[in-house]
């Protein structure tokens, strides 16, 4: 909770930075925990949405698994509590280098995305004598019902492997020595609210495993990605995590010896994550007035990339509501945090709070401009 002795601690230190609340990481953990514990599933914490050393180590801690898309990111995950078993190592496009090093790691699975990746894992396998144990990602083609950048799961995209193409990688992951087949993983998108989409891949899934059984081919782990959505609207709310997998516990059919496992970035830290920045400047033009804060789409590049809302509080005025376009310092007209936010009577100096960025926030930053990286600080060392 950003509260009023939260604030008057924020008043005290520069701008701009990320404020972590872990206490509402700890109950959206446990929550997860929780209610995926009721029907035996396992999650793997997609590192992407946000690699804070401190937000890995808590997430370690609760006992999740890691889904990881680089070999930075295993090692990141190795170095801050998972173990390698706890690893699953997606991404269309691993290099040899971060083959082998996941390989030397002893990874519990790589996600496969390609005929091409397949047969090139078989031989650095090979090459060091190992076995790589491999989950095949359909791409399912299941409408996400999102944006279209983060939409995964259709066959015009990038992602996965097509239906049409399985007979094919399925035999020769088989036939190779080297390559163990393990399971199935999918992942149809990002920011999911519309949970239709989920039942939609539970109905897919459902027939593709009847598609192996029938081959005689086994498959342990069937693994369904993340992208449950989090309520940009209300960021003190926790996502519908149980719903999301009561929706998976009831549709997707299964053998005993079968586990299911979900990959959740956003759902995990997205409510938890602010970025705390300082009005620097009010202008007006054309009638319209700016609220220019010391915060820029290197520090949450979200809005600029994906015209997303981030609900947005100034902690510091009371004052009549009135209407400002929130932009950073950038040299981009993207640059833009919101439009006609209303907001209490803005001033220089005030201190607002942009909500909902504890997923894909710090972890997009970068040093366009050449500005600083975004501090973090937590909820723990501050009260
Ligand atoms: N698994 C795979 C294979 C993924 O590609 C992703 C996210 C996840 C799991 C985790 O998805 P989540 O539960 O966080 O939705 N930068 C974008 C989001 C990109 C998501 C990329 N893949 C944003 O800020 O909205």
């Amino acid at each position: 909770m950003i509260n009023r002795a939260v604030t008057e601690k924020f008043a005290a230190l520069p701008t701009p930075f990320y404020y972590y609340d872990l206490d509402l990481l700890r109950r959206t953990l446990d929550l997860i925990h929780e209610a995926s514990s009721k029907y035996g599933f396992r999650t793997h914490y997609a590192v992407k949405a946000n690699f804070n050393p401190r937000i890995v180590k808590m997430v370690a801690e609760a006992g999740f698994g890691a889904d990881c898309v680089s070999g930075n990111e295993i090692r990141h995950c190795l170095d801050n509590g998972f173990t390698a078993d706890d690893i699953v190592f997606a991404g269309v496009g691993k290099t040899d280098r971060e083959i082998e090093f996941a390989l030397d790691s002893g990874i519990f699975c790589f996600n496969c995305e390609s005929m091409a990746e397949i047969e090139n894992l078989s031989s650095i396998a090979a090459a060091k004598g190992k076995v790589a144990s491999v989950a095949v990602r359909i791409n399912p083609n299941v409408d996400a019902f999102t944006h279209n950048y983060i939409t995964t799961g259709v066959e015009e995209t990038k992602f996965g492997i097509h239906m049409g193409e399985l007979e094919e990688v399925t035999d020769f992951i088989t036939g190779s020595p080297y390559l163990n087949l393990k399971g199935i993983h999918f992942h149809i998108g990002s920011q999911i609210l519309n949970l239709t989409a989920f039942r939609n891949l539970c109905a897919r899934i459902n027939e593709l495993t009847e598609w192996f059984s029938n081959r005689c081919v086994d498959i342990d782990i069937i693994n369904v990605g993340g992208g449950l959505g989090i309520d940009h609207y209300y960021p003190d709310t926790m996502p519908s995590i149980k719903e999301y997998f009561e929706i998976f516990g009831t549709f997707i059919r299964r053998r005993d010896h079968q586990q299911v496992l979900f990959e959740l970035g956003r759902a995990v830290v997205g409510q938890c994550g602010s970025l705390i920045t300082r009005v620097l400047y009010i202008k007006r033009v054309l009638g319209v007035q700016y609220a220019i804060v010391d915060a820029g789409m290197t520090d949450l590049l979200r809005p600029a990339l994906y015209q997303a809302f981030h609900l947005i509080e100034n902690l510091t005025s009371t004052g009549d509501i009135s209407k400002y376009n929130i932009v950073g310092p950038v040299c981009e007209s993207a640059d833009t945090f919101a439009r006609m936010a209303e907001l209490p009577l803005t001033r220089r100096g005030d201190i607002l709070a942009i909500r909902s960025a504890g997923a894909y926030g710090e972890a997009m930053a970068s040093r366009y401009n050449l500005r600083d990286l975004p501090r973090a600080l937590f909820s723990d060392d501050i009260l």
